[in-house]
């Protein structure tokens, strides 16, 4: 069996064509003009390019793009005053604050400074409360393009097994309950479980999310399985080059899975697309 490439690239182009659309409506009808504040704190070289990223993507659809870029040794006192003007600023309607911050920054207690309401990433506690409860909430980015994804290659997922190997705040936790939600019979496995083969050879639906290079290996899956590969890891070559490649391993398992997500070009791009979507949802519900 050959799997289908899902081609996040071109899920992720349509995304973002629509949200232009959305954008240039707002514009025209009410003379709106959604914003999206990106706040970085230190120089993480990975950081500083998924920002500039945001920021290029946000002006392409319309959007307005304000960046703050902090010095590493920004006191605490100094971000949260900073969160709080966001907050307060009618012409912001997202806020993201780019993890991971500096060791001495508390991580949980700057983004829960942030406007619920313009907690465009959903990880506000209070999104992820109404998630965990299967309310309406702003939905984290990353599990959210991988649900879009899920849905459109599965259709229905109700009943289905789905793995999710990996239980961060930002992917694996929030992905399980997006899962849940669907009615999929979801397993929440990492870096720990024992007899993690047995576990993915159950399942219909595999989200890697663990941050380890080529973990999940391609016998470990069942024939036909959808594969969703979160990963993005840098490996050295025997040559002395890098290679991106994904927590899967891609090449053995698209010959074993029904489809699967590349890397580069899977979960990546979906991302962006959904941080827009959500920036664009959140100057709606201020607005109507
Ligand atoms: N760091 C890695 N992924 C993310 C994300 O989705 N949002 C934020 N704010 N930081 C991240």
């Amino acid at each position: 069996m050959t799997a289908r490439i899902i081609d996040g690239k071109a899920f992720a182009a349509v995304l973002l064509e629509s949200v232009a659309e959305h954008v240039s409506h707002l514009k025209q009808t009410q003379g709106i003009t959604p914003g999206l504040a990106v706040v970085l704190v230190g120089e993480d070289p990975a950081s500083q390019v998924y920002v500039r990223s945001k920021g290029q993507r946000t002006v392409e659809v319309g959007m307005h793009s304000y960046e703050y870029r902090l010095p590493a040794d920004t006191l605490e006192a100094e971000l949260l005053a900073l969160i709080e003007q966001l907050n307060l600023d009618p012409s912001v309607n997202g806020i993201l604050v780019q993890l991971p911050l500096p060791q001495h920054l508390d991580e949980a207690l700057v983004i829960n400074a942030i406007d619920p309401s313009k907690d465009v990433d959903g990880f506000h506690i209070s999104n992820a409360g109404l998630l965990a409860t299967g309310q309406r909430a702003m939905v984290p980015c990353t599990p959210l393009g991988c649900l879009m994804m899920l849905r459109e290659y599965c259709g229905n997922l109700a009943g289905l097994h789905a793995v999710v190997i990996g239980r961060s705040n930002i992917v694996g936790k929030p992905m399980a309950q997006l899962l849940l939600n669907e009615s999929c019979t979801v397993t929440v496995a990492h870096s720990r479980t024992r007899n993690l083969p047995d576990f993915v050879n159950g399942a219909d639906i595999v989200v890697a999310a663990v941050g380890r290079p080529l973990f999940v290996k391609g016998e470990w899956l069942k024939t036909g399985a959808t594969v969703i590969d979160v990963g993005i890891n840098r490996i050295e070559q025997g040559d002395g080059t890098t290679r991106l490649v994904g927590d899967v391993d891609y090449d053995a398992a698209k010959d074993i899975a029904g489809a699967i997500t590349p890397v580069p070009g899977g979960v990546g791009p979906m991302t962006i697309a959904c941080l827009l979507a959500n920036t664009v949802a959140a100057c709606c519900r201020v607005h109507f």
